[in-house]
């Protein structure tokens, strides 16, 4: 279970990131995040795996408030939250194998562990046969399952994916779509931001909407509509049964 409990950011210069949000997601679910460009999106994103902390209010996850991991134990919360990038940020001097290992390696794995889990996951995201190829040697589709297998590996029990099929044809973007569903049927929370009002749409699942730092909507089967009239939902962070 992730809680945000009346977070507000505020970047240099008063600059709002989020405003006061509220928000339960349990564990296992699958939920988009949604909302115009500066709406706040990558902000939540970047303050659950602790790349910036509250000004105001606590995250949880897993009932441990968050903010308790400092430069000791960072790396505890890195391993239970994985995230992927629009822009994938692969190593392009090393392989798709030697981009997913260096995880394993910094755990400090031993090789054969290493080789068993870098192969699982290459085989969960289909790209077994172009292990031994350099991240510019793919499609960027086979780029962003890279990042995605690079993400998994360490076995996450949260997955974050900021704008994941942003560069990517629908086609492509689907296939990547349907990775991410897998790595929920498996157990693992995915929380998406996205831009995509199709793969939104289609998907039916929670939708959170983001609005100049504020979740203004919150739906069990959410759609893609950004309503400028939008107000922010009651705090609790309860959504429709159904919409
Ligand atoms: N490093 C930063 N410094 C100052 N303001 C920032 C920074 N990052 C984001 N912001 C501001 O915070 C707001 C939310 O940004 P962001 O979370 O990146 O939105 P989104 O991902 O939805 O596009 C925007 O107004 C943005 O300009
Ligand atoms: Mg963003």
């Amino acid at each position: 279970m992730i809680t945000f409990n009346n977070v507000s950011k505020y970047y240099p210069g008063k600059i709002p990131g989020l405003i006061d949000v509220t928000v339960e997601i349990p564990a296992g679910e699958f939920v988009f995040l949604i909302g115009p460009s500066g709406s706040g999106k990558t902000t939540f994103l970047r303050l659950l795996i602790r790349d910036l902390v509250p000004s105001k209010g606590t995250i949880t996850v897993d009932s441990g408030d968050i903010s308790k991991f400092n430069g000791g134990n960072i790396h505890l919360l890195r391993r239970k939250v994985g995230i992927v990038f629009q822009d994938f940020k692969l190593l392009l001097d090393r392989t798709v194998f030697e981009n997913i290992a260096m995880v394993l390696e910094i755990l400090g794995k031993p090789e054969r562990d290493i080789e068993q889990g870098v192969m699982n996951v290459l085989e969960l995201v289909g790209l077994a046969d172009k292990r031994n190829l350099f991240p510019l040697q793919l499609s960027a589709g086979e780029m962003q399952r890279t990042s995605i297998a690079r993400a998994i590996v360490g076995g996450p029990k949260i997955l974050l994916a900021d704008e994941p099929t942003g560069n990517l044809d629908p086609e492509t973007a689907w296939g990547i779509m349907d990775i991410l569903k897998e790595v929920n049927d498996l157990g693992t929370t995915v929380i998406i931001a996205s831009h995509n009002a199709d793969i939104v749409n289609k998907m039916k699942k929670r939708t959170l909407t983001i609005h100049q730092g504020a979740i203004v909507r919150d739906e069990a089967k959410g759609h893609y509509h950004l309503d400028k009239h939008a107000k922010p939902v009651a705090k609790g962070g309860k959504h429709d049964a159904n919409h």
